[in-house]
């Protein structure tokens, strides 16, 4: 390792406390996915037989995968780039699996914060209650109004950029850290509030039957590509998030227990906001399935009739920023981190790289509502498409090669070594099975659902 590096690693960063790793881990895989896809996606594509692809690619690929690239991250003690680079220092360039990370981060944040700005400006119209209508043609003509205005959608991504560069320049423990500590108590907080206001409405059983009632003449090929990707997408992996933050791990923690936790705790998010969410659909007579705009033009209409309405939908816009704001810091962590070890430049001029690059990818995406409308890809938007790529195409083929590595490069030994902290902690029998998965089952079962989902064979 270069000089460079050696003096990066010395001062490197980490999270300070086990509840502060969890915090931060769970802060990544927590965001506008569980509020703004999971929900309409189970809904549209089956509901119950949806959720049941879903878990079972969560526990066979997502956890193994997530457990992996933790545990490589933390081996290292580096960027993923680096940290490949450190562990497989052959001939095989592993360490591509790092650039095609940083390709996919720049992907997913592109439409990623376009979302999240259209949720920071629902923020203040919920402040100032113009969006509290009960009348659907008034909330959808607020969200066409925003949407469609392409100085609006570039200036709020902005701000979205700065304030999350702003919170990374205080660092890993003072801003990453300190911040999603806070932040994920409140989230819970207001989840089970307001899953319980949306309870009491009189489309509270057609809503929990359109997400729970499976069905399975609605499972296909590609629908079982959008679960998979989907529990990619949702667990930030396939792309070296987790093994970016891996790398802040205490050698103490225990990584196969804390990957499960956040597993456990992501699917209740998702879950609560799809209990949230769907009751208020049906009892307003929204469409169900209309995608994203569903949180934008049903809630603030759902909020209208409700007790304390106001108030609530404050709250929840608070909430779904602040569910997004764990993951933004952690997707753009991956290229900050990777500029910085790798440039050795300093963590500030990373951030400072990395936002006007952002500003530069992500105008495609944030335009695609106004004056990019017309331009399509394969009949998909610039946003559909970063979309649509990154977590059917990139973050599954990303979890492929990760796999890969640590079955068939890495080897058991060295994986145990590296779970158990030396063998301090005694999970030697839960590594060896986590071992097979990821030799065995999930590279070939990531590799058949693309397949077919892609209808390849
Ligand atoms: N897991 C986040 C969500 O569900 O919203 C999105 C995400 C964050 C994807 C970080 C990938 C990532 F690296």
């Amino acid at each position: 390792m270069s000089q460079s590096n050696n003096r990066i690693n010395s001062k490197r960063e980490g999270f300070s406390s086990s509840f502060g790793v969890l915090a931060a881990t769970l802060g990544s895989a927590v965001g506008l996915g569980n509020i703004w896809k999971f929900p309409s996606l189970t809904g549209a594509n089956g509901g119950a037989s949806f959720l049941l692809i879903y878990l079972l690619s969560t526990l066979m690929i997502g956890l193994p995968v997530m457990i992996a690239e933790i545990t490589l991250g933390r081996k290292a003690k580096a960027n993923p780039i680096t940290a490949l680079r450190t562990l497989a220092p052959g001939r095989l360039p592993w360490w591509l699996i790092g650039v095609s990370g940083m390709a996919a981060a720049f992907l997913i944040l592109s439409f990623y914060s376009e979302v999240v700005a259209w949720v920071f400006a629902y923020v203040l119209k919920a402040v100032n209650g113009s969006i509290l209508s009960s009348d659907p043609a008034v909330t959808l003509a607020a969200f066409d109004t925003l949407s469609r205005d392409p100085v609006q959608s570039l200036l709020w991504q902005w701000v979205v950029l700065v304030f999350i560069g702003g919170i990374l320049l205080c660092g890993v423990t003072k801003g990453i850290e300190a911040i999603t500590k806070k932040l994920m108590p409140l989230l819970f907080l207001l989840l089970l509030l307001l899953g319980g206001a949306s309870l009491t409405l009189d489309g509270a059983a057609q809503g929990l039957g359109f997400l729970f009632n499976p069905e399975w003449s609605k499972l296909s090929a590609s629908v079982v590509l959008t679960a998979m990707g989907l529990a990619f997408f949702k667990l930030s992996i396939g792309m070296g998030t987790m093994m970016t933050y891996g790398s802040y791990f205490r050698d103490d923690q225990n990584i196969p227990v804390t990957a499960f936790r956040v597993m456990c705790a992501d699917l209740c998010v998702s879950l609560l906001a799809g209990i949230a969410i769907f009751p208020a659909v049906f009892t307003f007579g929204f469409e169900p399935s209309s995608g994203p705009s569903l949180v934008f033009i049903t809630i603030p209409a759902v909020f209208a009739q409700m007790p304390m309405g106001h108030v609530l939908m404050v709250m929840f816009f608070v909430l779904t920023a602040v569910a997004a704001t764990g993951a933004m810091l952690s997707l753009m962590e991956v290229p900050v981190v990777i500029l910085h070890e790798r440039l050795g430049i300093s963590r500030s001029k990373a951030i400072m790289a990395t936002l006007v690059l952002l500003m530069v990818a992500g105008s495609g995406a944030a335009l695609s509502h106004s004056t990019l409308s017309e331009f399509k890809v394969a009949g998909l938007t610039m946003f559909d498409l970063a979309d649509y790529l990154s977590s059917n195409i990139l973050l599954p083929t990303g979890g492929i090669f990760i796999a890969l590595f640590v079955g068939w490069f890495w080897g058991v030994d060295r994986f145990i070594q590296a779970l158990s902290n030396q063998g301090q902690l005694s999970n030697a029998t839960v590594a060896r099975a986590i071992f097979f998965l990821l030799r065995y089952v999930s590279p070939a079962l990531i590799l058949l659902v693309m397949l077919q989902g892609l209808d390849l064979i």
